[in-house]
């Protein structure tokens, strides 16, 4: 059986569904913060509970035979707050590892992400410094480090998966930050123009470039680590190896919905690099996985998606 925590968000949900596809048994682990029920895969079984809280962690692997974990319950996006981040990213998952140990569970799937790498230089490899910018890439990247200082002496074992720009279907936050379903909404007539965060960047058309990744690719690179052999536990980047600009984005929006989508230019946001796009030859030459849709595919289902009532 394998515990997905997080599975009534975002990427969570698309993993769980992907799992149950594949015969898996899945509980989902969500105390519904940021997730929502109607995501939960309805085959999956469902505990509503807390990653920080080590009493509802242990009643859930003694009640369900665990073998797996796959971790995505955290604060999610990149200005989330320090505190937000020290409770969720780091406090939790330690006691998230603790038990998941002690149940002897012998595959841990963490999703991390590409702020790791601060402003590297892309295309990043996976040998690039970690030099987080932000608290949220700083609370990844720690959580990275002491699942590797403690992979020798763990028989579980821990793959990281740095997500480049994850985007598609069932994308909703609140607030929300996020480019493409602000574009969307905008599309949709629910905003008056997206925000271009700068157009002076050192990019071919001077907005920001970024490595957008369809969701469900992102789903089965989960299920690429799950399955891998033991020995290839370790970080890798989860992306297209492919950027695409904000300006690029919103013309293939426009191109997809029909829509105007206008746009208006913006001071560059506090903290954003700019360009972040991975090398991903590492999970494709170890793992097999590499991602099979496009940016267009994912904006078009995200579309799609709206439009249902
Ligand atoms: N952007 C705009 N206008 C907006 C919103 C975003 O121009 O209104 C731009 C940003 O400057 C950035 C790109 O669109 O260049 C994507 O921004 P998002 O906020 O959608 O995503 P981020 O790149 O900030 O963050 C994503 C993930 C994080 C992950 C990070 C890796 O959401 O979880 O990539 O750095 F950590």
């Amino acid at each position: 059986m394998v515990l997905v925590t997080g599975g009534a968000g975002f990427i969570g949900s698309a993993a769980s569904s992907k799992l149950i596809e594949r015969g898996y048994p899945v509980v989902v682990y969500d105390n519904l913060s940021t997730g929502h029920r109607d995501a939960v895969a309805p085959a999956a079984r469902f505990v509503e509970g807390d990653t920080g809280d080590p009493a509802c962690l242990e009643e859930t692997f003694r009640r369900y035979p665990i073998r797996a974990v796959m971790h995505f319950a955290a604060a999610a996006t990149v200005d989330a707050s320090v505190d937000a981040c020290w409770r969720d990213n780091l406090a939790a998952p330690i006691m998230l590892l603790d038990a998941a140990r002690s149940a002897g569970v012998e595959r841990f799937v963490f999703s991390s992400s590409a702020a790791v790498y601060g402003r590297g230089r892309s295309p990043l490899g996976e040998t690039a410094p970690l030099d987080p910018i932000t608290p949220y890439g700083l609370s990844k990247a720690v959580l990275e480090i002491m699942m590797e200082l403690r992979r020798k002496p763990s028989r579980m074992a821990c793959f990281s998966l740095r997500y480049f720009n994850v985007c598609g279907p069932g994308e909703r936050h609140s607030p929300e930050t996020h480019l493409i379903p602000l574009v969307l909404e905008t599309a949709a007539g629910k905003r008056k123009a997206v925000r271009i965060f700068g157009d002076d960047h050192d990019t071919p058309d001077g907005a920001c470039v970024r490595d957008y990744l369809h969701v469900d690719d992102a789903a089965e690179a989960n299920i690429a680590a799950l399955e891998a052999d033991a020995d290839l536990a370790g970080s890798y980047n989860v992306g297209t190896g492919r950027g695409h600009s904000v300006k690029e984005v919103i013309g293939i929006a426009r191109e997809v919905t029909g829509c105007e989508i206008p746009v208006e230019v913006a001071e560059r946001r506090a903290g954003d690099p700019s360009a972040l796009v991975a090398d991903a030859g590492l999970i494709r030459d170890k793992l097999g996985w590499r991602a099979r849709r496009g940016l267009m595919s994912a904006i078009r289902s995200a579309w799609e998606g709206r439009q249902k009532p």
